[in-house]
């Protein structure tokens, strides 16, 4: 091996085993994500290959999952694989470096997006004693024969960082179950409010399908889901009577109510490393036109998190009975509801002029040219578009919004959600 190729390998041996340390001291917590990106930047960097995914284990669904890439679209994102299937799948079932020279004459890949992208592959499984955690695969966009000392390189690189990824994983899975004691711990102390943590845990299935859909990284999808199963875990502390009560609230306990969100906070904060969820619990029932609570927020200043939520929040809330309100919406109305409720906004002003412009448009010939100038003048360039035959559809769509239905929740959140009922046929 020549010296500077000697030298980068030591490099990168420094990195990962560096890392290893780290991790196993548990100086380094948030680690894995940089440990798995670390891997596939080595990768890169070792051998003359552009792209590389790196797939784990997932111990839930026991899937392959790619969980940090370089060179690939963002199509692989949400890649899954059964263990034995595909390539992949085969590397990790048998243990065993898998290589394919072109991958269109390999009846194994049935994934069209794939060929499109990709045409020789090799797959390194990661191995920890007598089991394979997951795999790193390179590839190449031409029909290519890997050499042996590719292979070599790889081998190294997935050894290295297998053992430090196992580390850097059960401490995260350890964050997880840090999750699940809060959660059950408070779900004991309120064991009447069941109906609380049955919610949370329906709220935290729609989130992890909404996280899924709108294509988040495996972070992102992880800290919605564990925020979402605490999301209400504030409203443990309210009184039984109170959070059940079948009837109006007086005022001093609807203001006690409205406050779980940051009853919720003064819990979750207490717990290390859960300082992730804290706005999620906090905002959930903010809403982006400023009418949520109990802050008021607006627009930007609702992180994504909550505004999952409050998405999937109030679509169970409204479809679900609880003690104080038996009445539920059918899905389709209730979806009719939150998609009228993620319109943009109206401006009154606007509106105005709009609809004087129609009226111009039925009692006189005007023309497109005079009618644009007379809008110029009025309002600038927003009204010049108006002057587009698609102007009366423009007005219908601004005279439901004359309702007072503004913009609360996320409209591409929504378009998510709605698209995961469909698929679950709920909305037929
Ligand atoms: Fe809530």
């Amino acid at each position: 091996m020549e010296e500077s190729l000697l030298s980068k390998v030591g490099q990168v041996i420094e990195k990962l085993t560096g890392r290893l340390t780290s991790t196993k001291l548990g100086i380094d917590s948030g680690s894995l994500e940089d440990l798995l990106d670390a891997t596939v930047d080595a990768a890169k960097e070792l051998v003359g290959i552009e792209q590389f995914a790196l797939w784990l284990l997932d111990n839930e669904s026991n899937k392959l999952k790619i969980r940090a890439h370089k060179g690939l679209s963002d199509y692989w994102r949400s890649f899954e694989l059964d263990v034995g299937e595909s390539i992949t799948g085969k590397a990790v079932k048998d243990k065993e470096v898998q290589i394919v020279r072109d991958l269109a004459q390999d009846k194994r890949v049935k994934y069209t997006e794939v060929e499109k992208e990709v045409r020789a592959m090799i797959c390194i499984p990661l191995i920890i004693g007598d089991k394979a955690i997951g795999a790193l695969s390179g590839f190449k966009n031409i029909p290519y024969d890997f050499s042996p000392g590719e292979e070599n390189i790889l081998r190294i690189i997935a050894n290295c960082s297998a053992s430090a990824i196992l580390l850097a994983k059960r401490n995260e899975e350890s964050k997880d179950h840090i999750v699940e004691v809060v959660h059950t711990l408070v779900s004991a102390f309120g064991e009447k409010n069941a109906w609380t943590a049955q919610h949370q845990e329906r709220v935290m299935i729609d989130v992890i399908r909404v996280t899924h859909k709108l294509g988040l990284d495996y972070v992102k999808q992880s800290r919605a889901r564990n925020t979402a199963r605490l999301h209400d875990i504030g409203k443990f502390s309210i009184e039984e009577p109170v959070l059940n009560r079948n009837g109006c609230l007086t005022e001093k306990e609807w203001i006690f109510m409205k406050n779980h969100p940051i009853r919720g906070v003064k819990i979750i904060e207490r717990v290390e490393g859960l300082g992730y969820a804290i706005p999620g619990i906090r905002d959930h029932h903010e809403r982006l036109d400023g009418s949520g609570y109990p802050a008021g927020l607006k627009g930007e200043q609702i992180e994504l998190i909550p505004r999952l939520i409050a998405v999937t929040d109030s679509y169970d809330a409204m479809t679900f009975p609880r003690p104080y309100k038996p009445i539920i919406m059918p899905p389709k109305v209730c979806t009719e509801e939150l998609c009228r409720c993620s319109m943009l906004p109206y401006n009154k002003e606007v509106l105005s002029v709009f609809r004087a412009l129609e009226k111009m448009k039925c009692s006189s010939e005007v023309s497109e040219e005079v009618r644009a100038r007379i809008l110029f003048e009025t309002e600038g360039e927003l009204l010049i578009c108006t002057s587009q035959p698609e102007i009366k559809g423009l007005l219908g769509s601004f005279q439901t919004k004359d309702k007072g239905h503004a913009l609360q929740y996320d409209p591409e959140i929504v378009k998510a959600f709605v698209e995961t009922l469909k698929e679950r046929n709920l909305l037929r």
